[in-house]
């Protein structure tokens, strides 16, 4: 049998409502899935809900009802906001479902058999909301050192799973296998983790603190820990009856928030060896959404975005679009409804939207809505690089570069655009009209082809975008349909409203934010202007190469970059759009000011800064005289 490409978001808590990082850790899964089936694989995409454990428990005495009406309850209302987002799930696992618990009891009678677990009595800290244990030494100030709430001290009987037999085991493993964590950065902070102590981990909870949970099969008086049971549902929800085989297992991608990297890269790689099992092929930590002004969400601040309050306004393809297009995987990224604003109307009203209208005005103008010949064999720009922006998707998608196959396929509805512009249809059909039908016909082919490879991303827009160009529709878009053709040759255009409507900006538009101005330290040097050797060892220079680079929207100015400066990718604000195209900046190599306090231009952050010339009117970037990697110092 055919081993199906297998991803997996995290179980969400029942404690909660779903909110946006929920949306988009679950987003992404299903814009790799849709990507996956789009290159032909056959794909078995799980998400489910995490029922069990303290804090459910404790929801749910709190709105009085039993936990699992609560269960229940937020169980389906995270079903009603997958089904709003369109999230294409084959399987929703829920972990008091009995196809759960019975592969937790097998997986745990096996380690226990093995011998890999012990009862012992240990006395600790224990925080409610991260629902373990710390050591004296881990806590910060008296408090829980992820979540920084109270803890209290605890002594009992428990059992212990053997986790610290297999730490050296592990740290080999990553060694050896550099993918199993992405990205890379993160799987150093796994080694730098698993290089101290492991200690084993405390896989029950006595009954008489906490019922709700699954019990542990040999002693009645126990439950099991919620991230030792939750964990297994990866496993347990690819097991089909009555075989007991799974046709999915190991799984492709485990897709994860930052926040719970420990137990996806250290604790389930172990119960997965321990038990016998493969491990997952690759753990993908992404970054956080955070609020305006970089805080953290949390309920207690009132600053939890929820994603029906951006769907129910702007419609959840856009909503999909943004989260993909503004975030780099891994790193954490700012959410604002001003800059969601700004991108839906640059890239989806202007770039994409009107080009569309302006090309199915012009057919129905002076085509009657009939596309002229596409042709298929001839050097046009467009043809090309029609063939390149696909196959750049497919390598891209592959290395998991979200935000930059959007930006792919953007870059070449750009050059459609520029394309119709220079050749100006609407004038040469005064006087050529198999030219002017040429020009249409070519750019609405790109349109096709883009449009289809942002299928994924946008489901129904996109469908509803190839219906109006007409497009023939089979049962499913499938990869061919992103190769040029003439499938369009002879079909009747439909010219209506704005596919993607402009939304309004609200009426305060962001300033420059700088930080604050520094108090003005006595200055340390001799003479006033002059800096010691040390002072000017501070600034670090480093190389950096450009990864991206865009226009920031509403201004004339500015261009957005990414660059790679070596140890990671950062993104730089920088003054130079009259001077460069974004095109031609990509894959040189700058110098940047690496350590500069960040700060946020249009509100767009900017971490760093680049070093260029102004001579006259004209401005140069500083550039390495030859080929140098990124994130060299300059010395
Ligand atoms: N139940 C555990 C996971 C068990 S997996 C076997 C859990 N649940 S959770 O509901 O608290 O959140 C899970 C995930 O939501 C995070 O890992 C992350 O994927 C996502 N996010 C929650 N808040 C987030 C942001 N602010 N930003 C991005 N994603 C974050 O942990």
């Amino acid at each position: 049998m055919k081993k199906e490409f297998y991803l997996t978001t995290p179980l969400y808590y029942v404690n909660d409502e779903p909110h946006i990082g929920h949306a988009y850790t679950t987003i992404l899964a299903d814009v790799l899935t849709r990507y996956h089936r789009l290159f032909g694989e056959d794909v078995h995409f799980l998400t489910g809900t995490d029922e069990h454990g303290q804090k459910v428990a404790d929801a749910s005495r709190e709105l009085g009802r039993s936990p699992q009406e609560h269960c229940d309850f937020t169980s389906k209302r995270y079903k009603e906001v997958w089904e709003k987002l369109d999230i294409s799930y084959d399987d929703f696992i829920r972990t008091t479902e009995d196809r759960h618990k019975k592969v937790v009891f097998d997986i745990i009678n096996n380690i226990y058999d093995k011998g890999d677990i012990y009862q012992k009595e240990y006395e600790g800290w224990y925080s409610v909301s991260e629902e373990r244990f710390f050591t004296e030494k881990d806590l910060i100030d008296g408090k829980d050192p992820i979540g920084n709430r109270p803890v209290e001290k605890i002594k009992e009987t428990n059992y212990f799973f053997k986790m610290s037999k297999y730490q050296d085991w592990l740290i080999e493993y990553y060694e050896k296998n550099h993918d199993a964590v992405l990205p890379e950065f993160r799987l150093n902070e796994v080694l730098g983790f698993l290089r101290q102590p492991l200690g084993d981990l405390c896989i029950s909870r006595p009954k008489s603190r906490l019922k709700w949970g699954i019990p542990i099969p040999w002693d009645e008086d126990y439950v099991i820990y919620v991230w030792f049971d939750a964990l297994i549902n990866y496993y347990s929800a690819t097991i089909s009856p009555p075989e007991g085989t799974s046709p999915s297992w190991p799984c492709n991608y485990h897709l994860i928030g930052k926040d719970i990297l420990t137990t996806h890269a250290v604790y389930w790689p172990i119960m997965l060896h321990a038990a016998g099992f493969e491990l997952p092929k690759h753990i993908l930590a992404h970054g956080w959404w955070l609020a305006k002004d970089d805080v953290k969400m949390s309920k207690t601040t009132g600053n939890v975005i929820k994603p029906l309050d951006l769907v129910e306004p702007y419609g959840a393809d856009t909503f999909r679009y943004v989260l993909m297009r503004e975030m780099v995987i891994g790193q954490d990224a700012a959410f604002s409804e001003k800059n969601f604003i700004r991108r839906v109307n640059s890239d989806l009203a202007n770039d994409l939207g009107n080009l569309v209208n302006r090309l199915t005005k012009l057919l129905v103008q002076y085509f009657d809505g009939v596309v002229p010949d596409v042709p298929v064999d001839d050097e046009n720009e467009i043809i090309s690089l029609a063939g390149r922006t696909a196959v750049e998707v497919r390598k891209k998608i592959e290395s998991l570069q979200m935000h930059s196959t959007i930006e792919e396929i953007m870059q070449f509805v750009r050059a459609i655009n520029r394309y119709v512009t220079v050749a100006e249809p609407w004038k040469t059909a005064k006087t050529d009209l198999d030219t002017a039908g040429e020009t249409l016909a070519v750019a609405l082919e790109g349109i096709r082809i883009a449009t289809v490879l942002l299928s994924p991303v946008m489901p129904s827009k996109t469908l509803e975008l190839l219906r109006r160009i007409n497009a023939p529709l089979n049962d499913n878009i499938v990869w061919q349909d992103t190769a040029w053709s003439d499938v369009l040759s002879g079909r009747t255009v439909i010219h209506g409203d704005a596919i993607f409507p402009r939304v309004t900006l609200p009426k305060t538009s962001e300033k420059i934010e700088k930080p604050a101005p520094e108090k003005k330290k006595p200055a340390k040097t001799p003479e006033d202007g002059i800096i010691t050797y040390d002072q000017f060892k501070q600034v670090d220079l480093r190389t950096a190469t450009i990864l991206e680079a865009e226009a920031v929207p509403d201004t004339d100015k500015l261009l957005r970059l990414q660059v790679d400066i070596g140890s990671e990718k950062r993104q730089i604000v920088a003054g130079i759009a009259q001077h460069y195209s974004p095109e031609e900046l990509i894959g040189r190599t700058i110098i940047v000011v690496a350590n500069l306090q960040p700060a946020k231009i249009r509100g767009v952050k900017s971490q760093g800064m680049l070093l260029a010339v102004q001579d006259d009117k004209n401005l140069r970037l500083l550039t390495p005289d030859d080929e140098v990697k990124p994130g060299r110092r300059i010395s």
